[in-house]
């Protein structure tokens, strides 16, 4: 077992609805699981509008009736170090799958890089909607979770967690 952590960076838009979900939901699982000290987790946006900024409400709101408090992640862009670093780089969805990729000069993504969905069941929409405009924090947080799941049983199988 290596001693840095295996490292996870959930991505998306803005970094204020998604992909901070995806992180606190995550991390809770990873820390039920007693592998904190074995999985680092993260999230960063490919968009710069909201930076600095906490989750957004409906974020919050949903994080919360579902025991998640205390989310201290503030919304920051992705970097070429992000990309380097991380063993797993997990897209929202196909927009942000794309701009990863154009960012990604040095080809330091190859073998690393997933859309989220790709870790829900069959019969689950390949991307996670952008809840921005439309709100529908519930269902994406549905989608999060169950996808969430099936990400954390992929990197303990493949890292014999
Ligand atoms: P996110 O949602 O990518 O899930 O954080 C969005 C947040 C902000 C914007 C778009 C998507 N925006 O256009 O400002």
């Amino acid at each position: 077992m290596k001693d840095t952590p295996i490292r996870v960076l959930f991505v998306c838009l803005g970094n204020i609805c998604r992909s901070p979900m995806a992180e606190a939901v995550f991390r809770r699982m990873v820390e039920e699981a007693g592998l904190s000290d074995k999985i680092a987790v993260d999230s960063a946006g490919t968009g710069h509008w909201h930076l600095g900024e906490p989750p957004c409400p409906g974020t919050l709101r949903v994080l919360k009736k579902h025991g998640i408090r205390n989310v201290s992640h503030r919304a920051r862009l992705v970097t070429p170090e992000d990309l380097r670093r991380a063993d797993y780089v997990i897209a929202m969805d196909r927009e942000n799958l794309m701009d990863l990729r154009s960012m990604d000069r040095e080809g330091v993504l190859r073998g690393k890089l997933h859309l989220m969905m790709e870790f829900a069941g069959p019969g689950r929409p390949r991307e996670v909607p952008d809840p921005y405009y439309e709100g529908n924090f519930d269902y994406v947080y549905e989608l999060i979770e169950e996808a969430a799941r099936g990400l954390l049983e992929y990197i303990r199988k493949e890292h014999n967690l």
